[in-house]
């Protein structure tokens, strides 16, 4: 799919559900493209990390730019699978985004200036921020969905809903990345009074609400904010349907939100939850030790008819959907979030290294 061709002439780029057919120079993506002639693309990180413009090729040759494994995967190149964000026609092409599996209502994606209220740090290295919901004119977006927080000479970065849209706060949590420009920022700097711009909702491992059997909950440190928002938002939906949530974390000085979480336990007595130690050899109980994936065989999992919500480091997400797939649940059955910032190409060779390693500790294990 990726030639040398020069992109010194004009190719036509058809839209299949926007019935429109776009000339390009071949110098900007299929995404950009779409968005400069205001059609509204399937979209998310618009980094080639999140796999939310996944698209089928039907026709013609695109050059890729470097993206994430996680978003677009060997397989589904070899299926005529391309990123609309990191596409560059090479052809005449046609090409059609998939067709959103059990879509959120529609929310438009936008920019709002919200007030910061709280920011407690829940560990030493993750903060939680609430924003203020405007009454009148409320920040929309279905639970497991991301936005972007923007600050003024800082770079922008997605960060997933902990809250439900329903909520008077919109709810962040923020693992500070040792050297990370905006996460330091907001842990170290970021007050109550402040405002803060949000752009999106974007993300495709929303809530599914048409789902109505078992849901299975994993997320990896600061992942936990999306998945606790999915987990409360299908409990909230049906109440009695089995439901597991795994939080792993390295020690004991990263669990965060056990009360949180005992508490829904209490309103939905179908709700099993666990937190995996993985760097602490067994000692309470009440814990799980080693990596979420490793535990999963043990958990015995309610998988006919589930669906799984991960969230969390990219090799996190990759080991337990694996497993996942082990254990019969299918990949479109698992929504997932790796938390990743893929802004340089640095970053996704980065996530394409840790899956190939990955690969080999699967080949050898
Ligand atoms: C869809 C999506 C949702 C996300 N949701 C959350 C969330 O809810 N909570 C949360 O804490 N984070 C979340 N992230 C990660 C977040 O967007 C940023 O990547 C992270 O906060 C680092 O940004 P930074 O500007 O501080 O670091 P940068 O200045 O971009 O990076 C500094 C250094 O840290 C490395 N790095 C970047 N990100 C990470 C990381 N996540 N882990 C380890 N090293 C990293 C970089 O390669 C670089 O070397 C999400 C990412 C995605 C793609
Ligand atoms: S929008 Fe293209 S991978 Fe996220």
């Amino acid at each position: 799919m990726t030639t040398d061709q020069s992109v010194s002439r004009r190719f036509n780029v058809t839209l299949t559900q926007a019935g429109v057919t776009l000339a390009s120079d071949g110098s900007e993506t299929i995404l950009d493209l779409a968005q400069r002639n205001d059609i509204d693309y399937p979209c998310g990180c618009e980094s080639g990390v999140c796999g939310a413009c996944k698209s089928v090729l039907l026709q013609g040759q695109v050059e890729m730019l470097p993206h994430s494994p996680l978003a677009l995967s060997d397989a589904d190149r070899q299926r005529g699978m391309v990123l609309a964000c990191r596409a560059m026609a090479r052809a005449d092409i046609e090409i059609a985004w998939l067709d959103a599996d059990d879509p959120p209502p529609p929310q438009p994606r936008r920019r709002m200036m919200l007030t910061v209220t709280a920011v407690d740090r829940l560990t030493h290295d993750i903060v939680r921020i609430r924003l203020a919901q405007p009454e009148d004119d409320p920040f929309q977006f279905t639970s497991g969905q991301s936005a972007n927080l923007c600050i003024e000479g800082l770079p922008s970065r997605p960060y997933s809903m902990a809250s439900q849209s329903s909520d008077p706060y919109v709810e962040f949590h923020v693992r500070k990345v040792p050297g990370g420009r905006l996460s330091t920022y907001l842990f170290d700097k970021l007050s109550t009074g402040d405002a803060i711009e949000i752009d999106g909702p974007f993300g495709a491992s929303y809530l599914r609400a048409a789902h109505d059997g078992p849901i299975i909950c994993l997320a990896g440190g600061s992942g936990l904010a999306p998945v606790l928002s999915v987990l409360t938002a299908a409990l909230r939906q049906i109440p009695d349907r089995a439901a597991i949530l795994l939080h792993g974390v390295r020690d004991e000085a990263d669990v965060y939100y056990e009360r949180e979480v005992a508490m829904l336990q209490v309103t939905y007595p179908t709700l099993r939850a666990a937190t995996v130690l993985s760097r602490c050899g067994a000692g309470s109980r009440s814990r799980l030790y080693g990596n979420l994936a490793d535990v999963l065989e043990a958990f015995d999992l309610p998988v006919a008819n589930a669906k799984a919500y991960l969230a969390g480091p990219p090799i996190m997400v990759e080991t337990c959907m694996s497993k996942l797939h082990a254990l019969k649940v299918e990949r479109e059955n698992c929504h997932a979030d790796a938390f990743v910032q893929a802004s340089t190409d640095s970053a996704i060779d980065a996530v394409a290294d840790g899956v190939e390693r990955l690969a080999v500790i699967l080949d050898q294990g």
